[in-house]
């Protein structure tokens, strides 16, 4: 057995984050939008795992996460809930489905929790949803917050370019994670921001960072699956390392299996009955 498969099937718990961060271990999350892939993801022992909006791109094929909505969520979230044993089920809040009003935010959060039996939910933003996040945590909802390059924003930004480079971007960032750890967070994504601004926010904070493209001195780190198994060829950005090549290893195999279909040597006599 490989040395990363997890010894221990403990369940995964927000407090444990606080834990994990307090020891010194780092987080490992990936995302994951259905069963098959979320059995092997879990198996492997990770320690959380993301039912991320990115099931927008990655399983519709959408340019964005702006469309995917609360039922679709549910759909994904419900088929991840099933087959994950050990770890921590966070799923993230649609666009649209917590800005509106506070009301509606700890509506469709319980609504998420009842129908999909994830454990923990993320929004994005901070100090302008900050009412909303602390009614979500004082229902008994765990909430993951989300800063840096929140793509629900990225008609906003005009893109998904490196976040607060600029001092006043940075020091809105440094606000933003106070107050969502003030508010009860139990963790704090930051998406690709610089690396050492990341380090200060994790310093700063005492709920876990979990960075993607935010450097090594986050508490933790998350991919989307996909693309650290190399299943799609055309995203490469810089903070992605490609574990495996499965585009290559399932194109290839689909390719030797039309071609045993083509020479009628699949089935062979002990493939049939
Ligand atoms: O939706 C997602 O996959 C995410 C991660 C990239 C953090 O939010």
């Amino acid at each position: 057995m490989s040395e990363y498969l997890s010894t221990s099937k403990k369940k995964v718990t927000a407090p444990a984050f606080f834990k994990m961060k307090q020891a010194g271990e780092k987080i490992a999350m990936l995302t994951a939008y259905d069963y098959t892939t979320a059995s092997i993801i879990d198996a492997a022992g990770v320690d959380c795992i993301l039912i991320g909006d990115s099931a927008s791109n990655v399983m519709a094929g959408n340019e964005n996460t702006i469309p995917i909505s609360v039922e679709q969520m549910i759909y994904h979230a419900r088929a991840v809930a099933r087959a994950a044993s050990h770890a921590l089920i966070l799923c993230d809040m649609p666009f649209g489905s917590y800005q509106v009003s506070r009301e509606e935010g700890v509506r469709n959060a319980i609504k998420i929790m009842k129908e999909s039996g994830v454990d923990a939910l993320k929004l994005e933003g901070g100090i302008e949803i900050i009412e909303t996040v602390k009614a979500i945590i004082d229902a008994g909802i765990p909430v993951c917050g989300h800063l840096g390059l929140t793509p629900q924003s990225v008609h906003k930004f005009g893109g998904y370019g490196l976040r607060a480079k600029e001092e006043a971007e940075a020091e809105k960032l440094i606000a933003d994670a106070e107050a969502l750890d003030k508010a009860g967070c139990f963790a704090i994504v930051l998406e690709k921001i610089p690396a050492v601004l990341a380090a200060k926010i994790t310093e700063n904070v005492n709920c876990a960072t979990i960075g993607i493209g935010a450097g090594n001195g986050t508490d933790g780190q998350v991919l989307v699956y996909s693309d650290m198994l190399g299943m799609n060829r055309g995203f490469r950005p810089k903070f992605l390392r490609q574990y495996a090549d499965l585009y290559t290893v399932m194109t290839d195999a689909v390719g030797c299996y039309i071609n045993d279909v083509k020479t009628v040597s699949f089935p062979n006599e002990s493939e049939s009955y």
